[in-house]
């Protein structure tokens, strides 16, 4: 029996051109760290959808591949030299041919310097140039050693693309703007990342409507500095996009990051208000409770405007769950400065904070300032401000006890029997289920909880009303269990 190729009808090896043509060509492979941010994540979702297009495959280590690509971040010092370290660790691999690229913040940061570092390097691409990716795939390909995309952090373009490979089927985030022109004094995202540009509400809610179709219940709409949000058509607001997003069939939950304090309007709050979709949280990072530190900062806001947008929130029909980020030791924090951070802890009631030591960075404007505050200092402060945090976290969290709170199934932990879940207030609420044989990860489901710690809640899937097991299914990958 003869057999002919499905493709061009001909026999294979013998005259079948494609088949020829696959044979000659050895596979490309790729593999892809990514440090940092969620904007980081999401970006190498892009990267990777990018690449599959191109004919690429992604393997899972370093071995397997014949492109190593590492998606980086240089927002504080460790997370760079993590990424020189993993280019050092794999140097001797570029002998058999593999190549390497350099892709995100430190790409950007240091530009070509990187092929000096590190000469393994064939290819360095800050954010703002991905969408030049294919053709710089192909000059890697055709042999180019140095291959680069540095200067397009003036453009006025997005990184919007068809192919994005997301890797949780419930849950994907979306980019709504890209770049910062904030300029605090501590940040190097405007100098890696570029201007300010926004994305279409269009393109958003496309974007949207084609993720509920797929199956997505939970949007995260990104961006360095979200409420700065400017629609390029001119249609809707930041919170009138968010509303939007809320109200596309199939989307049950709607989570924003990162927002500017002082771009925070309190249209936000009334469109959470209004639309169930949108959830109980908000992340505003405050950086310090000190109005002469935030002034040094360049934060564009005092303590007192701060607190304004917080009394919004907490004025709310909702219970707005609010995290925020905080540096200490920054240059010129005193001990009186450091008593008002904490001193806003006790006042706002954070129900998370991520908190970082200042390290300086390049080219901002606080490397001028002189970083007098000894590590050991800023190590003191960060304690003391985690300590105190935690104990406010352990209070918020216990006043939950007992309440009945919607989660969304994130997985289970075997180890412990334990359903891993998470409410609208970004909380994780890990909780038994009975036999619970008929939950699975995107379920939604009602949980009572029983049991508070600093970080998580415990609980038990709610039996009011009776349990009436899979009520319906919303689309196909997501169902809910009514009770
Ligand atoms: N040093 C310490 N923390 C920083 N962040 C940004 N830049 C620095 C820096 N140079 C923190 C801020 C920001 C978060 C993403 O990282 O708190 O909100
Ligand atoms: Fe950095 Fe400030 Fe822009 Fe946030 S708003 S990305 S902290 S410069």
């Amino acid at each position: 029996m003869v057999f002919l190729c499905a493709l061009c009808g001909e026999k294979p090896l013998f005259s079948c051109a494609i088949l020829s043509l696959m044979a000659q060509t050895p596979e490309k492979t790729f593999y892809i760290e990514t440090f940092g941010c969620q904007m980081n994540v999401h970006d190498s979702e892009k990267v990777i959808g990018t690449l599959l297009a191109q004919g690429y495959r992604q393997v899972e280590s370093v071995q397997e591949a014949g492109l190593i690509l590492y998606n980086t971040c240089s927002i504080r010092d460790k997370a760079e030299q993590k990424v020189f370290h993993r280019l050092a660790d794999f140097k001797k691999m570029a002998e058999q041919g593999k190549k390497f690229g350099v892709l995100g913040c430190v790409a950007q940061q240091e530009g070509e310097k990187i092929f000096e570092r590190a000469p393994h390097v064939s290819m360095v691409c800050g954010s703002a140039s991905y969408r030049n990716l294919p053709e710089m795939l192909v000059r890697i390909e055709a042999g180019k050693q140095r291959v680069t995309g540095l200067d397009d952090r003036e453009t006025d373009e997005c990184f919007e693309t068809e192919f994005t490979s997301r890797s949780n089927p419930y849950r994907g985030y979306i980019t709504i703007i890209e770049g910062c022109d904030k300029f605090c004094a501590f940040c190097v995202v405007p100098y890696t990342r570029g201007k300010e540009r926004s994305r279409t509400s269009a393109s958003v809610l496309e974007e949207t409507r084609r993720m509920a179709d797929a199956g997505y219940t939970e949007i995260q709409l990104l961006g360095q500095n979200v409420n700065s949000y400017r629609d390029p058509s001119g249609r809707k607001s930041f919170a009138e996009l968010l509303a939007a997003v809320g109200e596309v069939a199939g989307i049950r939950r709607v989570r924003f990051t990162t927002s500017h304090p002082r771009d925070f309007g309190r249209d936000i709050v009334q469109a959470i208000e209004a639309v169930p979709a949108l959830c109980d949280q908000v992340h505003l990072p405050v950086q310090s409770g000190s109005t002469r530190v935030l002034g040094l900062m360049q934060r564009l806001y005092t303590r007192e405007q701060y607190l304004e947008r917080i009394a919004w929130m907490k004025a709310a029909r909702r219970p707005i769950s609010i995290s925020t980020d905080i540096i200490v030791g920054f240059p010129g924090e005193n001990q009186e400065d450091f008593q008002q951070t904490l001193s806003l802890l006790d006042e706002v009631g954070y129900d998370s904070v991520f908190s970082f030591k200042y390290s300086p960075r390049p080219n901002t404007p606080a490397l001028k300032f002189i970083d007098h505050i000894p590590d050991q200092e800023k190590s003191r402060r960060l304690t003391v401000l985690q300590e105190r945090q935690k104990q406010i976290q352990s209070g918020r969290n216990q006043k939950q006890v007992g309440e009945v709170l919607e989660v969304m199934v994130e997985g289970r932990n075997p180890a412990r029997a334990q359903w891993i879940g998470r409410t609208s207030q970004n909380k994780v609420l890990n909780f038994t289920a009975g036999g619970g044989d008929e939950l699975a990860a995107g379920n939604y489901v009602k949980v009572r909880v029983t049991q508070a710690f600093p970080n998580s809640l415990v609980g038990e899937l709610a039996a009011d009303g009776g349990q009436q097991g899979v009520s319906h299914f919303l689309n196909s990958q997501s169902q809910e269990i009514a009770f």
